[in-house]
C-alpha cells in the first residue's frame, strides 16, 4: 500500500518538501526513511529523529543505501538532542498530527533552526485544527520526561 502511495503522488509531494534545502537537514518522525533518497544534492547530512525502534532499523538500512550522509537517532520530537540554532533545516513529513505535544515540538523545532532556516510540514488531511505558529508567547513551558531539560 506504502507503494502504490508512493506511485500515486506521494513521492512527488515528498521531493517538493525536500526541494532548495541546503546544509544540515534535521527530519522528524523519519518512519522508514521514504525522504532519505529524495533530498537534494545541495543537502550535505541529515539528522533523521525516528522514536519507534522497529521503523528506526528500517530507516537506518535505508541509509546505508543513499548517499547523503545519514544519521538516524532516536527520540520524541519534543526533545530534541540538536545544539541551539545547529540545523539549517527541519523537515516534518506527516508527523506532527501524531505527536503527543505539538506545542512543545514547535518549540523544540524553533529552538534548533539556525537564523535564517527553514521549517517545512506537510500533513495528512485530518480534522484537526492547523497548529498555532511559532512565537515565543503561544509556547508553554515543558519538562522533558527522559532527559529533563526545559523546553
Ligand atoms: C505517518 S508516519 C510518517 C513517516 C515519514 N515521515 C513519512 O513521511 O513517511 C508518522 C511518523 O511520526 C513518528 N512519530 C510519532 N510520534 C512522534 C514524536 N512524538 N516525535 C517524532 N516522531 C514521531 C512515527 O513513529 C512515524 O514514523
Amino acid at each position: 500500500m506504502v507503494a502504490a502511495m508512493e506511485r500515486g503522488g506521494m513521492a512527488e509531494h515528498r521531493r517538493a518538501l525536500l526541494a532548495g534545502l541546503t546544509g544540515t537537514v534535521l527530519e522528524i518522525g523519519a518512519g522508514n526513511g521514504l525522504d532519505f533518497g529524495l533530498c537534494p544534492a545541495t543537502v550535505t547530512r541529515v539528522v533523521a529523529v525516528e522514536p519507534e525502534p522497529r521503523l528506526r532499523g528500517l530507516a537506518r538500512t535505508t541509509a546505508t543505501q543513499t548517499p547523503v550522509l545519514i544519521e538516524v537517532i532516536g527520540g520524541p520530537a519534543e526533545c530534541l538532542s540538536a545544539a541551539d540554532g545547529a540545523v539549517d533545516a527541519v523537515v516534518a513529513s506527516q508527523v506532527l498530527c501524531s505527536v503527543r505535544d505539538e506545542g512543545v515540538a514547535l518549540r523544540e523545532i524553533h529552538r534548533i533552526l539556525a537564523p535564517g532556516a527553514t521549517y517545512r510540514k506537510s500533513r495528512r488531511q485530518l480534522s484537526k485544527p492547523s497548529p498555532p505558529s511559532i512565537t515565543p508567547n503561544n509556547l508553554t513551558r515543558h519538562q522533558c520526561t527522559p532527559c529533563g531539560h526545559q523546553t
